[in-house]
C-alpha cells in the first residue's frame, strides 16, 4: 500500500482496540520470566558449546604476538578463532570497526580471540591462557585536544552545515545576546540484557538466536561479513531486554558466534560479559556544543547558531547535535554546523534520540539563559518563538506542531507560576528548590514495513513480521493495531515477531518502529479484508468487520466460517510518497522539573517530573506512558550521573560495568506524570500515529539543570551536573 496522500476515516479510528490502555500481550511471560532471551535459549539446538570473548588490551596498535597454545590444551576447549585462522571477514555497512580485531587494534576491548569450549567456566579460564604481546601506537582520546583537528564530516546530507539568511550580522546587531559553551559526556546504553548470540550451522546454512533490533540489516550485515548469501542466514530475535540504539547493528557476540560454531562444528553460545560490553560495543558520543542566540528586546529570536564537536573512530560519523536547532525556533539568520574529530576510542553511534537527546541537552539551557536575560519567564520565551514552517525551508509546513500547547498545559498542570524568577529563593528545610522546563522535540521518521496477517478456521488471526519488540510494547500495539482491523477482541489475536523468516518490518529505530510497523499490519489487513469480502461474495468497500463478524447488505457471516478450512492469508508494506518531504513530520512536548539541592552539602535531588506530549494518535496509553518514563528516567541520568570516564593515558573507559558507570535507581526517581494532548497526524500514516518513545528523553536534562540553576543561581553547563560542580558556588548556608 502507498501512502501518499493524507489518510481519511479508516477502521482504526473506530478506536475499540487501538487507543486502549491495554496490559502488554507478553507482559505474563516477561513477568514469570518465561520469555526466552538469547542466550537462554537451551532448547532450540541441541549440543551447545560456550564461546568466550578476549577483549584488545591496547586501545591502538598492533598484535605482536598471539600465542593461543596454552588455551588450546586447556580442559574442555574445542577451538580458538582469531583473525589468524577466521578466513576472510567483510566489514558489515553499519560497523566502523572490525568485530574481530587484528593483527591492527582499532580500540580497546576490540574482540580479538574467541575460546570455545564444552562449559562456560571452561571458555572462561582458557580464555585467559591466550597470550598476547601488543606494540601500542599512539591514539588521540581526548575530544578538547583533538577538536582543532575536527573537519566537517562527509557522512550525509545532515550532516552539512546549514546557512539561512546573515547569521553573523543578524547576531552582532541583537540587541540581547547569548554566547555559551556547553559539554555532553560519553553515554552507555548499559541495557539490562547484554549482548548475546547462540548460532548454528546446517551445511551452508546458519541461524543465529540473538537480541537485535533491526533484523533484516542484521541479516545482511552477518551475510557480508562472512561472504554468503544473504538467503543463507536465519535471524531470530523474538524478545530482547532493552537496547536504546547498542544492538541496531551486529556486533562481536554473533559475528563470533557464527565463527565460534564453524570452528568448533557444532552450536556455539556467545555472551558480551558486562564489563567487556562498554568498550567493546558502540557509545553516545560527547560532544562540545557551542550556541548562540541574539534577539530583540520584547523576546523574538533574530539569529540562533548551533555548533557541535564530536569525535570518532576514522571512517566514523558525528553526534547531528544541532538538528533540533534548524527546526524548533523561528529566527530569519542561522547557522548549524557539525565538526568531526578522529578519536581511538570505541566506535560511537546511536543512543536514544540521537542527535536531540545531547542537542537539547545544550539549546534548551541557552534558552534559559537567554529567557533570564530578556528578563522573560522561560516558557514564554519558547512560546513566543514558535513557529509552524520549516524555518530552513518556510515553504514546508509541520504536518502537526503543538508545542506551544505543550508548554502551556505542562506550566498550568505543574504549578509553573508558583516559581520565582529570580534563582535561590525557594527554601524547604535544609533543600534549595527550583523548577526548570525545556521543550521536547524528536523527528518522525517514515520507512517501508511489511507484514503478514493469517485468518484461520477457528477466527484467529495471526500476525508475522520481522518487527522487533525491545521492552517497548510492540507485541500489544501489533495486536490491537490487527484487532481493530479485523474486528475482534485482541484475545483472538496471535502476534508473531522478530524472525528473518518473516515480511521485513521497520524495525526498533529512531522513535520509527510503532507508527512504521502498525502501519505495515494496517496494510496487510486491508488485503486481508478484500481476500475475506471477495471470498463471501461481499462488497469489499461495504463490508463491516465487527464482533468477529463480516456483514454486507444484510447477509452475515463468522470470520471463522469466512475463512474455511484452508484460511487466508494476506500479506503486503506500507511505503511512503512524499509526505514527508511536503510536510516537516516531527513530535513535541514539554518537561517540567522540580529539584532539591541540599544547601549544605549540594545533594540533587529531583522531586517531581512531567512530561506533556504532542506525538499523533498514541496507540496504548499506557505501553506509551512506560516509554516516556522510562526515557525521563533516562533523561535523570543524562543529567546529574551518566559518563564514561575516559583513561586519557591509556585510551578506553573506565568505568566499563554497572559499578563504576551509574545510572538511576529507583530512590533517584520521583512522581513522574505524563500526559498526552489527544490529536491524530494524518500525514503521517494511515495509523495518523507518530513516535514517543525518544521524544521522552529530549529535553529532560535541560530541564533538571535549569531547576537548578532556579534552586541555586549556580549555572553548570557540562554534564553530568554532580554536586563538586555546585559545592563552591552555592549561597552561603544559613
Ligand atoms: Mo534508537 S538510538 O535508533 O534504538
Amino acid at each position: 500500500m502507498k501512502f501518499d496522500t493524507p489518510a481519511t476515516t479508516n477502521p482504526i479510528d473506530q478506536g475499540k482496540v487501538i487507543g486502549k490502555p491495554t496490559d502488554r500481550i507478553d507482559g505474563p511471560l516477561k513477568t514469570t520470566g518465561t520469555a526466552p532471551y538469547a542466550y537462554e535459549r537451551h532448547d532450540v539446538v541441541p549440543n551447545q558449546a560456550y564461546g568466550y570473548i578476549v577483549g584488545a588490551g591496547i586501545a591502538k596498535g598492533r598484535i605482536a604476538l598471539l600465542d593461543d597454545r596454552a588455551a588450546r590444551a586447556a580442559p574442555g576447549v574445542i577451538a580458538v578463532v582469531t583473525a589468524k585462522n577466521a578466513g576472510p571477514l567483510a566489514k558489515g555497512k553499519f560497523n566502523t570497526a572490525k568485530l574481530l580485531g587484528g593483527p591492527d587494534i582499532q580500540h580497546y576491548h576490540q574482540a580479538i580471540a574467541l575460546v570455545v569450549a564444552e562449559t562456560f567456566e571452561q571458555a572462561r579460564a582458557a580464555a585467559h591462557l591466550v597470550r598476547v604481546d601488543y606494540k601500542r601506537s599512539k591514539g588521540a582520546w581526548d575530544l578538547a585536544q583533538a577538536k582543532d583537528s575536527a573537519t566537517m564530516p562527509t557522512t550525509g546530507e545532515a550532516d552539512k552545515d546549514t546557512a539561512t539568511g546573515d547569521f553573523a550580522k543578524g547576531f552582532k546587531d541583537a540587541p540581547v545576546q547569548l554566547d555559551a559553551t556547553y559539554t555532553t559526556p560519553d553515554q552507555s546504553h548499559a541495557m539490562m540484557e547484554p549482548h548475546a548470540s547462540i548460532a548454528a550451522w546446517d551445511g551452508d546454512k546458519l541461524t543465529v538466536w540473538t537480541s537485535n533490533q533491526m533484523i533484516d540489516w542484521g541479516v545482511t550485515d552477518l551475510a557480508k561479513t562472512l561472504g554468503i548469501p544473504k538467503q543463507n542466514v536465519r535471524m531470530v530475535s523474538p524478545y530482547i531486554g532493552g537496547g536504546f540504539g547498542g544492538k541496531l547493528w551486529l556486533r562481536a557476540d554473533v559475528v563470533l558466534a557464527a565463527l565460534g560454531a564453524k570452528a568448533a562444528r557444532r552450536p556455539v553460545k556467545v555472551a558480551l560479559a558486562r564489563p567487556l560490553m562498554i568498550n567493546n560495543t558502540t557509545h553516545r558520543p560527547a560532544t562540545i556544543q557551542r550556541v548562540r542566540i541574539g534577539a530583540t528586546k520584547d523576546g523574538a529570536i533574530t539569529a540562533i547558531g548551533h555548533e557541535s564537536w564530536s569525535g570518532d573512530l576514522p571512517g566514523g560519523a558525528p553526534e547531528v547535535a544541532v538538528q533540533q536547532t534548524r527546526l524548533l525556533y523561528a529566527g530569519p539568520n542561522r547557522i548549524t554546523k557539525m565538526r568531526l574529530a578522529v578519536l581511538d576510542l570505541p566506535e560511537g553511534n546511536a543512543m536514544r534520540a540521537p542527535g536531540e537527546a545531547p542537542g537539547l541537552m545544550a539549546l534548551e539551557v541557552a534558552m534559559d539563559e537567554m529567557a533570564e536575560k530578556l528578563a522573560m519567564d522561560p516558557v514564554e520565551f519558547r512560546i513566543r518563538n514558535d513557529t509552524q514552517v520549516d524555518p530552513e525551508k518556510p515553504e514546508r509546513p509541520f504536518s502537526q506542531r503543538r508545542l506551544n500547547e505543550c508548554l502551556r498545559t505542562g506550566a498550568e498542570r505543574f504549578g509553573w507560576n508558583k516559581r520565582p524568577a529570580a534563582p535561590g529563593k525557594t527554601r524547604d528545610g535544609r533543600w534549595l528548590v527550583g523548577m526548570g522546563v525545556a521543550s521536547a522535540f524528536r523527528n518522525n521518521l517514515l520507512t517501508k514495513s511489511a507484514a503478514r496477517v493469517r485468518l484461520d478456521d477457528k477466527g484467529i488471526v495471526t500476525v508475522e513480521t520481522d518487527m522487533t519488540d525491545i521492552g517497548t510494547g510492540t507485541y500489544t500495539i501489533i495486536g490491537q493495531t490487527a484487532a481493530e482491523m479485523m474486528g475482534v477482541p485482541l484475545d483472538r489475536v496471535v502476534v508473531r515477531l522478530g524472525d528473518s523468516a518473516f515480511p521485513i518490518s521497520a524495525g526498533s529505530g529512531g522513535q520509527w518502529g510503532a507508527n512504521n510497523s502498525t502501519s505495515g499490519v494496517y496494510a496487510a489487513c486491508v488485503k486481508l479484508r478484500e481476500a475475506v469480502a471477495k471470498k463471501l461474495g461481499f462488497d469489499p468497500l461495504q463490508t463491516e468487520f465487527a464482533d468477529g463478524r463480516v456483514r454486507f447488505d444484510g447477509r452475515s457471516k463468522s470470520l471463522a466460517e469466512a475463512a474455511g478450512d484452508a484460511g487466508l492469508v494476506a500479506e503486503d508494506a506500507i511505503e511512503y510518497g512524499d509526505l514527508d518531504k511536503k510536510y516537516q513530520q516531527s513530535t513535541f512536548g514539554a518537561h517540567f522539573v522540580e529539584v532539591g539541592v541540599d544547601v549544605a552539602t549540594a545533594e540533587i535531588r529531583i522531586r517531581r517530573m512531567l512530561a506533556v506530549c504532542a506525538a499523533g494518535r498514541i496507540l496504548n496509553p499506557k505501553a506509551a506512558r512506560s516509554q516516556v518514563i522510562g526515557a525521563m528516567t533516562m533523561g535523570a541520568g543524562a543529567a546529574l550521573m551518566e559518563e564514561l570516564a575516559i583513561d586519557k593515558r591509556f585510551g578506553f573507559f573506565v568505568n566499563h560495568d554497572l559499578a563504576g558507570y551509574e545510572v538511576p535507581v529507583h530512590a533517584d526517581i520521583p512522581h513522574q506524570e505524563v500526559i498526552f494532548l489527544d490529536e491524530t497526524d494524518p500525514i503521517s500514516s494511515p495509523m495518523k500515529a507518530k513516535g514517543v518513545g525518544e521524544l521522552g528523553i529530549c529535553g529532560v536534562a535541560a530541564a533538571v539543570a535549569n531547576a537548578i540553576y532556579n534552586a541555586t543561581g549556580v549555572r553548570v553547563r557540562n554534564y553530568p551536573i554532580t554536586l563538586d560542580k555546585l559545592l563552591d558556588r552555592l549561597p552561603t548556608v544559613s
